[in-house]
């Protein structure tokens, strides 16, 4: 998936572990289903990364956190570079995504010692919309003013 910009590594990877311990979202919205619905939005809302390691890498006194509204690889990393000035490549860059990955599996695991417990309640409010006909966040016109008509019009929702 490395390059292509889609949905960023860390929230697909923590909900693929979720399924795989929970079991999989047969029929309905199971739990499994509601913590990867539960991640993919506390991911767009956090300010990343929220996980400081006792060790970085690099050393960075006070690093650079924006908050995504996206699950999106281009849009989360996107805004940070923005703000924080690091270009893509730059090792900075680099550590911000490594702790990035470090946040989301430590917010998987709170998530998922709950369920454990018998205390986990879902707190997404996300629900997708269908403005074209196909589900999606409908918030890429914050930077793309172009979004093309999806070649199904015919389709009704
Ligand atoms: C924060 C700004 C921002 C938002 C929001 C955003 N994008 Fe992007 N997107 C970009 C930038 C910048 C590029 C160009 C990256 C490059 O070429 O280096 C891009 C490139 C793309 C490309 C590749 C375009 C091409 O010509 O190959 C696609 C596809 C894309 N975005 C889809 C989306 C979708 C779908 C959404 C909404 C779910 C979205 N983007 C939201 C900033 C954004």
């Amino acid at each position: 998936m490395v390059g292509w910009g889609t949905v960023c590594g860390s929230p697909a990877g923590a909900n693929i572990v979720a399924n795989l311990i929970i079991g999989p979202r047969t029929a309905g919205a199971t739990e499994g289903h509601h913590i990867a619905n539960d991640l993919m939005q506390w991911y767009s809302e956090a300010d990343m990364p929220v996980f400081k390691p006792a060790k970085p890498r690099i050393a960075i006194d006070k690093i650079v956190t924006t908050s995504s509204d996206s699950p999106l690889c281009h849009v989360s990393v996107g805004k940070w570079m923005e703000t924080s000035g690091h270009p893509l490549k730059s090792a900075e860059r680099k550590d911000r995504c490594a702790r990035v990955a470090a946040s989301t599996a430590y917010r998987l695991v709170e998530l998922l010692n709950d369920w454990k417990n018998g205390d986990y309640e879902t707190t997404a409010d996300f629900s997708a919309v269908k403005e074209h006909g196909i589900t999606g966040q409908m918030n890429c016109g914050e930077c793309h003013n172009d979004v093309p008509s999806p070649p199904m019009t015919t389709i009704k929702s």
